[in-house]
């Protein structure tokens, strides 16, 4: 007789595209999660994703078609979890956008769009999942490379990453006993939907794009690597890492000015 296993389920937001969905494949295809509750706006998306994994051998997808920026989606989801009452192995907190321009040229609106999905989003769904994670699970956080710097033209942005990964070192560190690991992944910029939200043809675009791209299946198979061996931070480009080092070594004032010489921010 089959011993009968209980399902690993990952929780992932921004699941419709780019690293989001990435993440469900690799979990699967590695072996790591098997039953799936996918978020984000595009329902089509999502089925269209959950339709995939499923023939590729998942036990179960549930399509949460949620506005994680409306207080009413996420009570919909708290409801939900207190409902099912899942096991969480992975939460993967991946949805997230940002807007290139410069803060007073986009507006008190598109700034703040950028803190309630990136920063608010990302704290409300980590307090509801977190007392449904397992011993031994992992919460992902995706930040950015551009949580190392303060960065002009892309101020908001960047400002929410560095959020991201200094609420995610911390609480890595709250979980320690629980044995819940916590990663802030910080990648570079990747050929995603992200900068057809973000402005595809400013020249901030064009300055942040000529660091390198980095592939998305690259970015998520570090990522779960290093959320696995239980590190804070993942950076998969030596770019990244490069950009981490000079800001820990170099006075941040300078480096603005250096990076105004330079054109960032224009
Ligand atoms: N691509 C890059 O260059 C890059 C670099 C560094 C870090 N990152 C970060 O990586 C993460 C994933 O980005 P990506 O590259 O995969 O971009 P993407 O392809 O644009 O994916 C963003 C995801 O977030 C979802 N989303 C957006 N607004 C939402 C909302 N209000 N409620 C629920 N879901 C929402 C989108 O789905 P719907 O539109 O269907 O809602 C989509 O699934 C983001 O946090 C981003 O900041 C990206």
């Amino acid at each position: 007789m089959q011993k009968k296993t209980s399902p690993r389920t990952a929780l992932i937001t921004g699941a419709s595209s780019g690293v989001g969905a990435e993440f469900a494949r690799q979990l699967l295809a590695s072996g790591h999660a098997d039953s799936f509750w996918l978020i984000a706006r595009r329902r089509e998306r999502l089925e269209s994703l959950a339709a995939e994994l499923e023939a590729a051998g998942a036990r179960s997808c549930r399509v949460l078609p949620l506005d994680l920026s409306q207080d009413d989606d996420l009570r919909r989801l708290a409801d939900l979890l207190e409902q099912e009452r899942p096991t969480l192995a992975w939460l993967v907190n991946s949805a997230g956008a940002g807007r290139i321009g410069h803060v007073a040229t986009l507006g008190p609106d598109a700034n703040r769009a950028q803190c309630r999905l990136n920063v608010e989003a990302l704290v409300a769904v980590t307090g509801l999942c977190l007392p449904h994670l397992a011993r031994g699970s992992h919460i992902v956080q995706l930040a950015s490379i551009a949580a190392f710097l303060p960065q002009p033209g892309f101020a908001t942005y960047a400002a929410t990453k560095a959020f991201v990964l200094s609420y995610s070192r911390a609480l890595a560190s709250e979980l320690r006993e629980r044995q819940i690991s916590v990663t802030a992944v910080c990648p570079g910029p990747m050929e995603t939907e992200f900068f057809r939200v973000a402005g595809e043809s400013s020249k901030t675009t064009g300055r942040i794009k000529s660091l390198g791209i980095e592939t998305v299946d690259h970015v998520v198979r570090t990522a779960i690597r290093r959320a696995r061996a239980g590190r804070q931070v993942s950076i998969s480009s030596l770019v990244g890492q490069l950009i981490r080092l000079i800001s820990r070594l170099l006075p941040h004032g300078f480096i603005l000015r250096v990076m105004r010489r330079l054109g960032f921010g224009d």
